[in-house]
């Protein structure tokens, strides 16, 4: 079978070609930009029949990217692509996964929908399951979660080996324990009530015991900042240590992680999921494998 082929939409080069690196495939060429009226022109430069085809896109500021990735993949398969996958290792729109509130568009769906109508199959890092138990309530299509916790879990143990990993909220859990267990230290699970996007309120179980350890903050994803300078003001109010916050998906509002660290964090830090000043942890070796598998799965082209 022929090697795979990369494609990075724009923004997604440098870590497409390591992936590319990482799993034996050849990196090709495609071009986006704007007509002068704002609509999207997409050309695949390498030819794509026959082959396996990767578009490369994390899903930060999901309406900027979506649309070139659809004509993309559609073009890839109007011209005989044997098979189109995405990895995307933030995968947008997973939060709002329900109706809150009367009237409320659920996307995390809608979003599913439209991107199992043009891929084969998805490859993501940690998405936000929380109301979906899985990315196959979601996703049509074979879709592959990657979990950063043990790249996570590796990070704490060589740089805060004290730590006390602290999950700001029930959905948080899932990380903050799978990292504590990686790594072997203690953990603690707050409570959040979220009152807006940026008005969250935290509480928390008797603290005092843990004044000896560094906390470690660990959440998938950090927007506002707003859930983490709740839980690292709360954490000081308790006479802890200036807390570590590690978030998987730098997804950060303008001036968040500045914010946060105004909040009193000692640090920030975030996988490399979404290209940002405070990536530290790097997943590429967890995510590879999967991509490599699904990039080679036979198809019926190689078949015949
Ligand atoms: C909650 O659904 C997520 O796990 C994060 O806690 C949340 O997205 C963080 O958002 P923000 O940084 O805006 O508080």
């Amino acid at each position: 079978m022929t090697a795979p082929l990369v494609l990075a939409l724009p923004g997604n080069e440098p870590w497409a070609a390591a992936l590319a690196g990482a799993i034996g495939a050849e990196l090709g060429a495609m071009r986006v930009r704007r007509f002068p009226d704002g609509e999207r022109y997409v050309r695949l430069d390498t030819p794509v029949a026959g082959r396996s085809v990767v578009l490369a896109c994390t899903l930060r500021d999901p309406d900027e990217h979506v649309l070139a990735l659809c004509f993309a993949a559609a073009a890839a398969r109007d011209l005989g692509a044997a098979r189109i996958g995405l990895v995307a290792p933030y995968l947008a729109y997973m939060r709002q996964d329900a109706r809150f509130r009367p009237g409320e568009a659920i996307t995390s769906v809608t979003f599913g929908a439209l991107l199992s109508s043009v891929f084969d199959w998805l490859a993501t890092v940690d998405p936000h399951l929380h109301r979906h138990h899985a990315l196959a309530e979601v996703y049509r299509v074979p879709a592959t979660a990657v979990s950063a916790a043990p790249a996570i879990a590796d990070w704490v143990r060589r740089e805060q080996p004290d730590a006390l990993l602290v999950g700001p909220d029930e959905e948080s859990a899932q990380w903050a324990t799978a990292v504590a267990a990686a790594a072997g230290l203690p953990w603690v699970v707050l409570t959040k009530s979220r009152h807006g996007d940026r008005d969250v309120e935290i509480t928390a179980p008797e603290l005092a015991v843990w004044r000896d350890c560094t906390p470690v903050v660990v959440d998938d994803i950090v927007s506002t900042a707003g859930t983490m300078a709740a839980v690292v003001a709360r954490l000081r109010a308790a006479g802890l240590r200036a807390p570590v916050c590690v978030g998987v998906h730098a997804v950060f509002a303008p001036g968040a992680a500045e914010a946060l660290v105004a909040a009193g964090a000692a640090r920030v830090v975030t996988c490399d999921t979404i290209p940002h000043p405070t990536n530290a942890i790097g997943v590429l070796p967890l995510l590879a494998p999967a991509v490599s598998t699904w990039a080679r799965i036979a198809t019926p082209q190689d078949a015949g």
